[in-house]
């Protein structure tokens, strides 16, 4: 390929959910997380980004669903090209477009999809081949979830061990159809939320007592639930899902000022899963640096859940979805 020749390559990327949480960042430069992580690849949420590069503009452009983005957001990705440009023979400034199918910055992992198309895209649209491997290490360095979206099914982080972020990636555990078991994302505010996932790992990082507990006893939590996923064992998983969660949240609160992502409808679905699990109908929730309730549920109880779960006051509406696949390129011309 010759890289300035102004091809333009679009990828689709799916968001994920992580079963055991990242917080923290053991360097913040490369983004290496201080602890791994495990993730559900989803169906029905996904980023699809084109790039271009062209010799002719003089500065990088983000269109974001369909408007200019904000120069901060437009800044995050210039960043990310200039590693891209710092690799390839490629200098220009690119054009980037990118179009989420979900609300964008609510809890939802939108910079998970995001990034994870976005270095598919820009690399193969600078020339470069890169392996899933390296590509996810690349991702990443634009946000750390996003290592993970590389890849459909169910993911493992890796936090690894060297200063330079090479073993600082993600791989599969076990592909998209695996498991029959589906995610029912409760929306409960279509809003931004106040403070991004990157601030708050700073501030917890740096004033929680709680922080050095936290990477302590990631290692152990890793384990089980690579474990559960291999074996199937839905209770399992649950249940370590919904810990790692209320461990993720006990530790955001624990910062200074504390981290509150929850409103109220957040809290009463919480303890509506656990009520559903006490009558025997057995469901588990996690939920991200936002207000989603996101439910964990059986393919075979996803009707049910979703119907009931539908009636609750403050969920606005619910997206159901099943695992999703990798990241993949969807047009280079
Ligand atoms: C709560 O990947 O958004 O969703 O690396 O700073 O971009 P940066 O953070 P980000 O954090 C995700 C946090 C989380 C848990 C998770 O997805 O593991």
């Amino acid at each position: 390929m010759i890289p300035d020749s102004k091809n333009k390559v679009t990828a689709i990327a799916h968001a994920n959910i992580a079963l055991v949480k990242y917080w923290g960042k053991r360097d913040e430069k490369l983004n290496l997380p201080a602890v791994g992580s495990i993730s559900l690849t989803l169906q029905e949420l996904s980023t699809e980004t084109s790039v271009i590069f062209d010799p002719g503009l003089e500065k990088d452009t983000l269109v974001l669903n369909g408007q200019a983005a904000p120069t901060r957001q437009e800044q995050r990705v210039s960043r990310f090209l200039d590693l891209i440009r710092g690799e390839s023979n490629v200098g220009a400034y690119a054009n980037v477009s990118s179009q989420n199918n979900f609300p964008t910055g609510a809890g939802l992992a939108s910079s998970a999809s995001a990034f994870a198309a976005l270095a598919l895209a820009a690399s193969r649209a600078a020339g470069l081949n890169l392996s899933g491997r390296e590509l996810s290490i690349l991702a990443r360095q634009g946000s750390g979830s996003a290592a993970r979206s590389l890849f459909g099914g169910f993911v493992e982080m890796h936090k690894g061990i060297s200063e330079n972020g090479s073993d600082a990636y993600a791989e599969p555990i076990a592909p998209a159809d695996h498991w029959g078991i589906r995610l029912l994302i409760c929306i409960t505010e279509e809003r931004e939320k106040a403070i991004g996932s990157t601030e708050g790992m700073k501030r917890t990082a740096s004033t929680s007592p709680y922080y050095n507990e936290w990477v302590d006893t990631s290692p152990q939590d890793m384990v089980a639930m690579r474990q559960a996923i291999l074996s199937r064992d839905f209770t399992a998983m649950g249940e370590l899902a919904e810990a790692s969660c209320l461990k993720m949240h006990g530790l955001a609160m624990s910062a200074w000022p504390g981290l509150v992502y929850w409103n109220g409808t957040t809290v009463e679905l919480m303890q509506a899963v656990r009520e559903f699990r006490k009558k025997g109908k057995e469901a588990y929730f996690t939920i991200d640096a936002g207000p989603q309730v996101k439910v964990l549920v059986r393919d075979e109880d996803a009707a049910f859940f979703q119907k009931e779960l539908e009636k609750w006051p403050g969920v606005k509406r619910i997206i159901s979805t099943t695992p999703g696949p990798d990241a993949q390129i969807v047009e280079n011309i």
